[in-house]
Order: structure tokens, then sequence, then C-alpha cells
């Protein structure tokens, strides 16, 4: 299996556990004979709902987490002249899905402690035109909830969490999604579960899912409830506006092959992660995000290096066949959103130069994790 990326010397930072149980599901999903959005697209949001422990909301799935975004803001009513607060030390995804909405973006700072927005700097940056904040949950590192609603309560703003990262953390024994606002999750080709690409949105107000599956196909009614039955609605009216976003029954197939699998990928990461912070803890000259992985469900595992030594030790990985990643070039340093509104940036401007991605994968080979420790340990020693 994947033996290009995995049956080598080499370690990627990401790599996929897809196996002949997914090759199962396509077929499967091939033979039905109804490729696009349909009945499996149906089970897959089910399942979503279940493992999120879904009680008072829905799951609407869509081909992107970029689109899940997108659809999330314009159902939560943002729109031309809205301002939206998300971190700079974010995926760029959150704000194009901004400016696609029409809004404006405006960036904020992280706290150090968790990489997650800063909410009393965020409280400094809302005024007039502000509607919502997008908070990301880091690495699967829930961020400062309680801080986020304190906010959105004192200033009447949306929350559109951005959960791409956390499929499975909980708080306070509840998983990210299952509680608050809207939340919205990626199901790309690295993430902890793949559908191939994908997303969903959670959201909780019947009007708003609605609006969400008129959004997600071309601002069409009554075909989605044709569609979840392999069907299609010959007579409909267009009564929004709307994009192509929605995920078809291949790759919900996908999709259903692994999210039957999340607790196996998500033990197996909790464990690789636990193992690299009780390594790295014990070296000086480097700070872990994260100790205790219980209620993480680690998308990357994500280190700071500390002194400017960061470059050194990507390069004396690479020399032992072991590649690293950066989480993330701050979005306020990208030409296109360079003169975007933002506040003070000194955390982002700090860690962005020491943050580092280590190899973490569903299926990690042991003799991987034992190098990329031991790949560590010896810069430092
Ligand atoms: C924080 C964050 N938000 C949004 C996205 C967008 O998800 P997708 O790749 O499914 O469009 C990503 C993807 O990497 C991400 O990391």
């Amino acid at each position: 299996m994947h033996r290009r990326l995995e049956g080598g010397e080499h370690i990627p930072v990401f790599a996929p556990c897809v196996g002949p149980d997914t090759l199962a599901h396509l077929a499967e999903a091939i033979d039905v004979g109804w490729l696009g959005m349909g009945a499996a697209t149906k089970e897959f949001e089910d399942r979503i709902s279940a493992f999120l422990g879904l009680h008072d909301r829905f799951v609407v799935a869509t081909n992107t987490g970029t689109s899940a975004l997108h659809i999330a803001l314009r159902a939560a009513g943002i729109g031309p002249g809205d301002e939206v607060i998300t971190p700079s030390f974010n995926y760029v995804a959150d704000h194009q899905a901004i400016h696609a909405a029409g809004a404006q973006v405006v960036m904020c700072d992280v706290r150090e402690t968790d990489l997650g927005i800063d909410c009393e700097k965020a409280a400094q940056l809302c005024g007039p035109k502000t509607r919502a904040i997008v908070p990301l949950h880091f690495a699967g590192v829930p961020c400062d909830l309680a801080g986020v609603y304190e906010l959105a309560a004192q200033h009447g703003l949306r929350v559109i969490e951005d959960a791409c990262h956390a499929f499975g953390s909980t708080k306070d024994g509840q998983r990210i999604g299952s509680f608050g606002d809207i939340a919205v999750f990626s199901f790309d080709p690295v993430k902890v579960i793949t559908s191939i690409d994908g997303g969903c949105v959670v959201a909780r107000d019947p009007r708003e899912i609605e609006q969400l599956h008129h959004l997600r196909l071309l601002g069409v009614d009554k075909d989605t409830t044709e569609r979840y039955k392999n069907r299609r609605a010959w007579e409909y009216d267009v009564v929004s506006e709307g994009y192509r976003y929605h995920l078809t029954n291949i790759l919900a197939a996908v999709g259903i092959s692994q999210i039957k699998r999340a607790d196996e990928f998500i033990d197996t990461r909790q464990a690789v992660c636990g193992r690299y912070s009780r390594a790295f803890s014990q070296i000086d000259g480097l700070a872990v995000l994260a100790s205790d992985f219980r209620h993480i469900s680690p998308f990357i595992y994500s280190l700071r290096v500390l002194s400017g030594r960061r470059s050194a030790l990507i390069e004396h990985l690479r020399a032992r066949e072991i590649d690293c990643g950066i989480h993330f070039i701050p979005v306020h340093r990208h030409a296109y959103f360079a003169s975007a509104r933002r506040g003070d940036m000194t955390v982002t401007e700090r860690i962005v130069d020491e943050v580092l991605t280590l190899p973490l994968h569903s299926c990690m080979r042991e003799a991987f994790v034992e190098r990329v420790i031991e790949g560590v340990r010896s810069f430092f020693s």
C-alpha cells in the first residue's frame, strides 16, 4: 500500500491511510450507477453527525472545506460591507472564503499557549462593521472557545469555527462541532479522514440548513431531497445565489470508508504525538504545543524550534530522509492580503519563524516514529 510514499526510507509529512476497504466502497458506489450527489452523500453526512454526537444540528457535506467556509459565511448572513476577524496564522482558505462572501478580512494575532486566536486582541479589532469571527483550532488543539463565545455575545457576532484540523477533538467532553454556532470541517487529501476532497458545514438553524442546501447546489430548491435518493427533481425553482459545491457519491463513499476507521486513526495519531511530546519536551531549544493528546484529534504535530535553529533542523532531518512542513506562513505576509486591516501581530511574527510540522500519519510505521524522534534528538545532542 502507498509504496511510493511509504515503502522506502523517505518519511513524508503526510501519508494517506487508504486501503482495500476504500476500494471496496468505491466499487460498490460505482456499481450503484449514480455518480453525483446521492444516497452515499447522505449516508456520509449521517455518519459525520453520529461521529460528532450531534443532537440539535445538521451536517451539509461539500466538495471542499473552503467551499464549506464560503457557504457557512453566506448562510450566516455575511456579505459586502461586513468585516470578519480571523487569525493571520491560519490557512489562506479562510481569508479567501471571507473575500468570496464579499466581506473584508480583519487579521488578528494568536496566543502563544495554543496558537489559537487571542480574544483580547480580537476585541480591540471589533468595530461597527464586524459581523463574525472565524477562529481556528490549530493542529486539532481547541482554541479559547470561552473567550470566542464571550466576545461574540458582547459584540453580536456570528462564530464560524474553522474545525478543519479538529475532526474528533473534544472540549469538556463534547466533540468540536457538536456545540456552539457553526463549524466547518475538511476531508481533503491530508486530513485525519479524507474523502479525497471534501468538507462539511455543521449548523443548527433549520432555515440556515435549507439555505446551505441551496447555496451548495446552484440555488436550486427541492433537488437535495431527491438526490439523496439517487434521483433528480425535474421541476424546480432557483431561489437564491448558488454554487456547485456538492459532494458526489463517489467521494462520499471514500469518506464513509474513512470515517469507519476514524477512531483507529485518531488513536494512532494521539499515540504518536504523545511519544513525540514526551521525547521533545526534554530538549532545551524546543517548545511543544501540547503534551496530553487525550482530547485532541491531531491533524499535524506542530512544535516550535527556538533560537533561530529551525532551518538547520530542517536540513538535518532532510539529510535523514525526513520531511518537515511549515504551518503557516501568516496570511498578512502574502501579497494579496498584505493591505487587509490587522492588529498587533507580536506573537504571530515571533512564532512563524519557529513553527515546524513533523511527519504524522494515520497508519504510521513504528520505524518512522523512532526515526523522527532519533533524528530530532541527534540534532540537539
Ligand atoms: C485551517 C484550514 N482551513 C481550511 C482549509 C481548507 O480545506 P480544504 O483543503 O478542504 O478546502 C484547510 C486546508 O488545509 C485548513 O488547513
